[in-house]
């Protein structure tokens, strides 16, 4: 990455790239030109963040004019004509829902019971709920199902209490009412010069051109208009008009002086925002990733821990790597909540269980896209018999949100790289807490338990943000060296056999290098003839009731002259001393969670090896990303 300015601030546009892709904001004040064809090229190059729908909104003559719509930016505009909005002060927004499908009326920006006000809004409100009650017994009346509505609404309230608080004083006073993360901007045809913007946890800059104005999710987004950039803070307002953009910190009011600096990307850079592929931008991404998924919406999950405490039968069904969180969470239930479930690959489902599904049996189907195949056959087939389907995805509006009972959107953002990366962990994080919920609904677990495993998942994201930059160069290194493997084998016990079996997939699917991954127990009952000299075997070795027997399966593999490689405890001598190369993750991390923080690692080691191969991670041969909007 190259800046031009020494003094650039570094930690802060580390924030600005590493927060979570969900919906991307973009806006602008012009000194000349019409706004809407500015808004809709940004947020053209803003689509990766979430392409399931679009708007935007404008101020012209004293009024706001709004247009939004579901679907790909260019399939509204043809329907629409995004361009044709009058006026040169804007502000417009691509989503990836998160609260409420994708449809029209839930797309952004949102407004205010008059329509003077609009709102686009990037992260998650987590009191919307209890907030929108609010506003209703005020007499506001909703559109939309989602969180980000309640913020016109309260900036409505705000000012007719408290007119002269203006616009910014009022979008300060409201976002202290905020619980969650955002990045906002607000408009009003009240105060027609001006956009209000302000950020909490989700990223925000702004751009400056002589007299022009924009801000933006991320720099790339206005770097064809300019390349003088301003990071803004959490906590921070900032008032754009005409040629100047005035930070205030929420807290006290006080202005922040912040002079622009000069950004030199090439386009490339700035599309990848720096990273030279996707998988490992996403890998990144997995701490703010793991801290959304502790914004899942309480309700929803409550509802589906009571289903799966009344079903007869748990079936979870998956493909690929969403149903190595499957195996991993049947042993979450059975570990926390006592409950059996069976984990099934989803295009073997109808055969080996289609016929004991009936109307006592409880579907739960895992699926990134919610549209693979497989995965919706099996449900398909099991709504046929009257079973009860449970969703998890990362795709609001996709067809597996459509066809369950209860579904919880992971929150993940969109997932570019074909490799599943940050959508496994955050399933992972999201069955944890399922387990948990129910667990604690069925009484099998201690106060002192709950509360205990409950604050490790709160730490999931520090955890995995502490593995990446600790251990991202070792695993490079690691990589080097066993870059010309011919085969590989991936080996774990208990939990962490599903761990083992993500390794392999990761391996084989991006660096094209036959592996195999068994639980460690079953490898002497034939995968052990493979093993010569320099066979590289990695073992995932969590320290819980498997260690022991796990050495033991270490010490086969070293008599038969393996090189072992193990994903090890901070502190776990015993096995340092075993393997030939080794990476740590820290310590006391409950069994239960451990395949989060475990995998990332193998993750990294697959990357980089694709890497030192000569391959691209993000375009493995003969597979395809199944993404889909409606
Ligand atoms: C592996 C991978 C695939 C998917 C599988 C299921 O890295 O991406 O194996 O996990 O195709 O996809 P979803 O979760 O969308 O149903």
């Amino acid at each position: 990455m190259l800046i031009t300015e020494k003094l650039f601030p570094w930690n802060l546009l580390q924030q600005a790239i590493e927060a979570l892709l969900m919906c991307g904001i973009f806006g602008c004040i012009l000194e000349e030109k019409n706004a809407a064809p500015i808004i809709h090229a940004a947020l053209k190059r803003l689509e990766y963040r979430g392409y399931d729908s679009v708007g935007e909104a404008t101020l012209h003559e004293g009024k706001l004019h709004v247009k939004k719509d579901q679907g790909k930016i260019d399939d509204v505009h043809r329907l629409r004509n995004l361009d044709d909005l009058p006026g040169s002060i804007g502000i417009g927004h691509t989503r990836w829902a998160t609260h409420g499908a994708p449809l029209q009326v839930n797309s952004h920006p949102h407004t205010d019971c008059n329509e003077q006000i609009a709102v686009v809004h990037n992260g998650i409100i987590e009191n919307f709920d209890e907030l929108r009650t609010d506003l209703e017994n005020h007499g506001h009346t909703f559109k939309s199902k989602t969180d980000t509505e309640v913020v016109p609404h309260l900036i409505e309230e705000i000012l007719r209490n408290n007119p002269s608080l203006g616009l910014t004083g009022a979008v300060a006073e409201a976002v202290k009412k905020l619980q969650g993360s955002y990045a906002i901007a607000v408009i009003s045809s009240e105060e027609p010069d001006k956009i209000v913007c302000v950020r909490n946890e989700s990223p925000l800059v702004i751009g400056v051109n002589e007299k022009d104005v924009f801000f933006s999710s991320d720099i790339p987004a206005f770097l064809p208009l300019t390349n003088k950039v301003l990071i803004v803070e959490d906590g921070e307002i900032v008032t754009i008009s005409l040629g100047k953009a005035e930070i205030r910190k929420i807290a006290d009011s006080r202005i922040v002086s912040r002079e622009p600096k000069a950004v030199d990307w090439s386009p490339e850079m700035a599309v990848k925002q720096g990273y030279p592929h996707f998988m490992i931008k996403e890998i990144h991404e997995q701490p703010d990733c793991l801290r959304n998924t502790l914004r899942v919406q309480e309700h929803y999950a409550d509802l589906m821990s009571t289903f799966l405490d009344r079903a007869r039968d748990v079936y979870m069904v998956a493909c690929g790597t969403s149903y190595h969180a499957c195996l991993a969470a049947s042993y979450m239930f059975s570990k926390l909540a006592f409950l059996p479930t069976y984990p099934i690959i989803a295009s073997e489902f109808v055969e080996q269980c289609g016929k004991s599904v009936n109307i006592d049996s409880t579907i739960l189907a895992v699926s990134q896209s919610g549209e693979t195949a497989d995965t919706l056959a099996s449900v398909s087939a099991a709504r046929e018999r009257a079973a009860t389907i449970l969703g998890l995805t990362n795709t609001i509006g996709s067809t597996l949100t459509r066809v369950s009972r209860v579904y919880i959107g992971q929150q993940s953002g969109p997932e570019i790289g074909v490799a599943a990366t940050k959508t496994f962990t955050s399933q992972l994080s999201v069955m944890a807490q399922l387990a948990l919920r129910l667990a604690k609904k069925r009484g099998k677990v201690s106060q002192d338990e709950m509360d205990y495993l409950a604050e490790k998942i709160k730490k999931l994201p520090d955890i995995v943000q502490e593995i990446i930059l600790k251990q991202e160069e070792k695993t490079k290194q690691m990589a080097r060296k066993y870059k010309d493997a011919k085969a590989f084998f991936f080996l774990g016990r208990g939990i962490n056999t599903a761990t083992a079996y993500e390794g392999r997939l990761k391996l084989m699917e991006i660096a094209y290098i036959p592996a195999i991954a068994f639980p460690a127990g079953e490898s002497k009952h034939g995968p052990i003839s493979l093993v010569e000299p320099g066979f590289p075997v990695v073992f995932v070795c969590a320290k819980d009731g498997t260690h022991k027997t796990l050495i033991g399966n270490i010490m086969e593999m070293k008599a038969r002259g393996a090189s072992i490689i193990a994903i090890v405890e901070e502190g776990d001598e015993e096995i340092k001393k075993l393997a030939d190369d080794y990476i740590e993750v820290p310590k006391d991390i409950p069994e239960v969670l451990s395949p989060v923080p475990f995998v990332v690692p193998l993750q990294m080691l697959a990357y980089y090896m694709a890497v030192e191969r000569g391959l691209n991670p993000d375009r493995p041969r003969n597979l395809a990303k199944s993404v889909t909007v409606k």
